[in-house]
């Protein structure tokens, strides 16, 4: 694709107040404006997102994080250490920010990222501002990992749309509260291990579940029902598999590869969805381990679990 001039045609739609199909590394978002309410309220209404439900400002470097939200030592150091990348920071506001009210659901914190897709990165810097950009499935769906999914989606939506290719990690960023205790709300490509080695023991969400309101049940949904840790497919179940499973219709790593996995999860999934005459998805079991620990825990809400 023409590199720059995409850039700059993505740039002066997103000033416009237009809707963007923006590529990262996790998964693909539909971008808007975060310091324009109207362009925040378009991108809630093209995903069907109740309005309560808050979303990332993605920024290019922490510069531009800190002059939305107050960063604290263990703020810098997880910068130091993952950005640009997978992971996102729920900080409380600066005195001043860019991000409007709606963006944050009013919430007197913030959610924020760094993206490390290239596309991304020089859309940001060409933006100069915060960009939110949920996932751009439908709310309820599974998150696009390829152009063609997201267009799909949201494209419809959407002003333009820059096609950055299938996304390398396929599931959506960790994310992290820095409030009082560290607290993981949503498990992702930075694992658990990795974040408390910087910065010790990580507390559950539950006592924070308000603010996360993301976490909710069916969070990722396909349409046929989703049976976990099945050994074998029932009748008319199409079969996800995971490592050695002769005849699975669709296999996450045949080699057992947890990297692996997560890329091909969402896409999977999509495809499995869409067998002809299946009554639902059964599922292998996925080590908890590592990355296993996020792959688990989209399964568990495509399934319809509480998180
Ligand atoms: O990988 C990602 O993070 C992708 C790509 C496109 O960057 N984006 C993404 O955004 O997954 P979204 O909006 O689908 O998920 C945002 C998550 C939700 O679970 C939301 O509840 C949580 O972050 N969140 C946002 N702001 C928050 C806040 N102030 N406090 C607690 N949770 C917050
Ligand atoms: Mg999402």
């Amino acid at each position: 694709m023409e590199h720059a001039a995409d850039i700059a045609r993505a740039a002066d739609a997103l000033k416009d107040g237009g809707l963007v199909i923006l590529p990262t590394e996790t998964v693909y978002g539909l971008a808007a404006d975060a310091a324009n309410p109207r362009a925040v309220a378009a991108v809630y209404e093209a995903k069907g997102r109740p309005a309560f439900n808050p979303l990332i400002a993605h920024v290019a470097d922490v510069a531009a994080a800190r002059r939305i939200a107050k960063f604290d030592l263990r703020a810098d150091e997880l910068t130091a250490a993952f950005w640009p990348g997978p992971l996102t920071l729920v900080l409380p506001i600066a005195d001043e920010t860019a991000v409007c009210d709606l963006a944050r659901a009013g919430l007197d914190t913030v959610a924020i990222r760094a993206p490390a897709h290239p596309i991304a990165h020089a859309l940001l810097e060409a933006l100069g501002g915060p960009l939110v950009a949920p996932s751009a499935n439908r709310s309820g769906r599974p998150s696009p990992t390829t152009f063609a999914d997201a267009w799909e989606e949201t494209g419809a939506a959407a002003t333009f749309g820059l096609d950055g290719g299938a996304c390398a990690i396929g599931l959506e960023s960790t994310v992290i509260a820095l409030l009082d205790k560290p607290r993981l709300l949503r498990p992702g490509a930075v694992t658990r291990a990795e974040l408390e080695a910087l910065i010790g023991p990580l507390f559950d969400a539950e006592a924070d579940a308000k603010r996360s309101p993301g976490r909710l049940a069916r969070h990722y949904a396909p349409n046929l029902p989703v049976r976990l840790d099945a050994d074998e497919p029932r009748a008319d179940e199409v079969w996800l598999g995971f490592g050695r499973c002769g005849g699975a219709a669709f296999n996450l790593s045949p080699d057992g590869d947890l990297v692996e996995a997560a890329a091909n999860l969402f896409a999977y999934l999509r495809a499995a969805d869409r067998s002809e005459g299946a009554t639902g998805i059964a599922v292998a079991p996925i080590p908890d381990t590592g990355l296993g620990e996020a792959i688990n825990d989209r399964l568990r809400r495509a399934a319809g679990f509480v998180g």
